[in-house]
């Protein structure tokens, strides 16, 4: 595969404006890849996308030894994933279905971490096998890698921290608050004397990994769980008299502005912090891991869809349209934690204005609750306009929900050419058709439950 400079750009710290996109959903529009047939979609920045990787690069570029993976979990699309792989970056799997598209996509084993918190012996034994890195979310799981480890694998091994430095505002979201599932509780009583005593036991162990949480964690937060994983792998270091612990893998997690188009807290604010809370992790004695997912692709992407219907219930004027649940989950069940800006564009795909006016934006699933904004101030809609979902280019289109039915959305990509604002669609992932729901909702079995005793 061919590698590409991934240029920075938007070095003021902002996304290209929303302006930037209302050429490309009118070309959606006026392409045909938004209408009747196909009422709603999800459209990536490809340049946006490489600008982001290259703000990330720049932002470590003094750290001697990085490797930045990026969080499968964020956009488990291939094309994407490829395209990740092409400006450099690794990636970070959390399950056997996404090392498949890790290793589709084209990333060496060396370059990606595997970190699910329930790791079978089967993806172990893969894990290991390729030479995938395996961070063991627990010691029970370390006495797994004991029996199924050859030494001679390529693997980096290590272990991952709870760091216990509490949580952020969204509950969900917090990977170290006292009682999370994650990895080895570093507070608890006797837990730091058996992490060394683990780490003294297998000569092999030489990573520390901690990932304090994702959206809604101050960049505080995140940089006291790394600074506490630094002083455990110095301590362990001394404690063992050898440099065992050689890389410290400190998660993803930053958190991104939903509420206008401005990028903050930069990738720059996020190693500020890094080096006020723990000044040594930039020394070099330790090589650096990254698992960033939603910084990189949320302002990247948007869902385009459809209105279908507009109707009036009670005083409130509501816009019935086809993104729901099955495409921004996160939003619809949680409102307050993950609140979506919103665009109105007319049926040709241009922006609409006039008078704002109140109104829910509902999606098509058969809920009450499956509304994607509430009370949104926008030009009034009407029947066959078209609403973006902005932002939503981590965890929404890519990552659906089956829910009614609903078929997974098609995604594009889109490149605006330079002086003539051309823009070009490439498609990552076809709609998904009526056949292919049917023979996932169990066709070929359609007569497994007629048999009877006679
Ligand atoms: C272990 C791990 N690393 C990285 C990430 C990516 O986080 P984000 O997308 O917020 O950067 C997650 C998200 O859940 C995670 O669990």
């Amino acid at each position: 595969m061919t590698r590409t400079t991934c240029a920075p750009h938007h070095e003021d710290g902002t996304t290209p404006p929303a302006a930037r996109y209302d050429a490309v959903v009118e070309a959606a529009v006026q392409q045909g890849l938004l209408g009747e047939s196909d009422p709603v979609a999800g459209f990536i920045d490809t340049e946006g996308v490489r600008a982001s990787v290259g703000n990330l690069h720049d932002a470590f570029a003094a750290t001697p030894r990085v490797l930045h993976t990026f969080a499968a979990k964020a956009c488990s699309l291939i094309p994407v994933l490829r395209l990740l792989a092409d400006c450099g970056m690794g990636c970070e799997v959390a399950s056997p279905g996404e090392l498949r598209l890790a290793l589709e996509a084209g990333f060496p084993a060396s370059r990606i971490v595997l970190d699910s918190p329930a790791k079978t012996r089967e993806e172990i034994r893969l894990a290991l096998a390729l030479g995938v890195a395996v961070n063991a979310d627990s010691l029970d799981e370390l006495r797994r890698i004991d029996a199924l480890r050859n030494p001679s694998t390529a693997s980096v091994l290590g272990l991952r921290v709870n760091p216990q430095v509490g949580g952020g505002s969204i509950g969900p979201m917090s990977t170290a608050t006292d009682t999370s599932k994650f990895g080895v509780a570093l507070r608890d009583p006797g837990a730091r004397e058996a992490i060394v005593e683990a780490f003294r036991e297998r000569p092999w162990l030489t990573r520390l990994h901690a990932h304090v949480g994702s959206q809604g964690c101050p960049l505080e937060l995140i940089a006291a769980g790394v600074a506490r994983s630094h002083e455990l792998a110095e301590e362990i270091n001394a404690t063992l008299g050898v440099r065992q612990v050689t890389s410290l893998d400190i998660g993803g997690g930053l958190p991104v502005n939903f509420a206008d188009e401005t990028v903050h807290p930069t990738y720059a604010d996020y190693v500020a912090a890094l080096t006020a809370a723990a000044p040594g992790l930039f020394s070099g004695r330790y090589a650096l891991v990254t698992e960033f997912g939603r910084s990189l692709l949320a302002k990247n992407g948007f869902i385009g869809a459809r209105v279908e219907y507009t109707k009036d219930a009670g005083g409130r004027r509501i816009a019935l349209t086809h993104a729901g649940a099955q495409t921004a989950t996160r939003t619809v069940l949680m409102p307050d934690a993950w609140p979506l800006r919103i665009g109105a564009f007319g049926p040709d795909g241009a922006p609409k204005d006039g008078p704002l006016l109140a109104q829910d934006i509902a999606g098509p699933c058969c809920f009450a609750g499956d509304v994607v904004a509430y009370g949104s101030q926008l030009p009034e809609l009407a029947e066959d306009d078209v609403v973006v979902l902005y932002d939503t280019g981590a965890y929404y289109f890519s990552t659906p929900w089956a829910y009614n039915s609903l078929p997974r959305p098609a995604v594009y990509g889109f490149r605006v050419a330079g002086p003539t604002g051309a823009v070009t669609f490439a498609t990552v992932r076809e709609p998904q058709s009526l056949d292919s729901i049917a023979a996932e909702s169990g066709l070929a079995h359609v007569d497994a439950l007629m048999e009877r005793d006679r």
